[in-house]
């Protein structure tokens, strides 16, 4: 994949005009770790029908059958860091052309740097298409550490809990106010729960640094492109729903 050229965004500008209506709905969730792009995403899944495409999830997946891929991106992720550009980059270009593909795809956690973005343009151009939709997830950082450091997830699935604001009907308390870990099961299949390892509040601080100075840039270009709309995501789950669905849709 080619380095990014800093005029790439503006070039692409003018073939967008002439383009015709394309096929693909291509959507992108943007916004900082524990906005609630996860949270949302499986009900865009539904109204769209398209597949949710998370390179954290896929990394994830990947460290945990401990693949090549894995390996390179265990470390990184757990103190919260970037995985570098051209292993995300080739995730993404593979698993575009994949069939459950060929009506869009819904990218949650990519791109998250300029390079990134350039090489999805790249990779688009190439079938004449382009992001159709950037919902973004605007959210004060400082509210981010409670979400995160009581998020528990369903693994198989990647449905996400909260111990205060999405609990499983399972959960009990311990004496002192903690969730007790055996009894944290997804609601829907009865499995285990369990916490990421890069949901402390020290991963955090280098996550919340990497998105302000490495992708919040991005959305700048998008914004000039007209595509992007902006979800207050500090607000109730339902509420933050209505303004998302409100947002693809208009
Ligand atoms: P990734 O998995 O993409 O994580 P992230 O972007 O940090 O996002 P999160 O999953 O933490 O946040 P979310 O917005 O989905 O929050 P959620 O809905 O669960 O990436 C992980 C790592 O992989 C990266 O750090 C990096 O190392 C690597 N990586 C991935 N992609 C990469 C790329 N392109 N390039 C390089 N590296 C890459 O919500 C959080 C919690 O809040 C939940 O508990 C939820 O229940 C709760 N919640 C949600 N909405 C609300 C609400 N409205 N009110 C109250 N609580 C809420």
């Amino acid at each position: 994949m080619g380095i990014c050229q800093s005029d790439c965004f503006s070039g692409l500008k003018d073939a967008l005009d002439s383009r015709p209506k394309q096929k693909r709905k291509i959507l992108m969730l943007f916004g900082p770790p524990g906005a609630g792009k996860g949270t949302q995403a499986p009900k865009i899944v539904d109204m769209l029908t398209v597949p949710q495409l998370s390179t954290g999830d896929m990394l994830r997946e990947a460290v945990a059958a401990g693949t090549e891929v894995g390996k390179r991106a265990k470390e990184v992720m757990a103190s919260g860091g970037l995985v570098s550009d051209d292993i995300v980059i080739g995730i993404i270009a593979d698993r575009i052309k994949a069939r459950d593909c060929k009506n869009g795809f819904i990218l949650d956690g990519f791109p998250r740097t300029v390079v990134q973005a350039c090489a999805l343009d790249e990779l688009l151009n190439k079938s004449g298409e382009v992001v159709s939709r950037v919902v973004s997830f605007d959210i004060p950082h400082g509210v981010l550490e409670t979400r995160i450091c009581g998020r528990w997830i369903h693994k198989a699935s990647g449905r996400s809990y909260h111990v205060s604001f999405a609990p499983p009907k399972s959960m009990k308390l311990l004496p002192d106010g903690r969730p007790d870990p055996g009894t944290m099961k997804d609601d829907a299949t009865g499995e285990a729960l369990m916490q990421r390892a890069d949901d402390t509040a020290e991963a955090l601080k280098k996550r919340l640094s990497d998105y302000d100075s490495e992708t919040v840039p991005i959305l700048q270009r998008y914004d000039e492109r007209g595509v992007v709309r902006r979800v207050n995501a500090n607000q109730a789950m339902e509420v933050v729903w209505e303004e998302t669905k409100a947002g693809i849709l208009n």
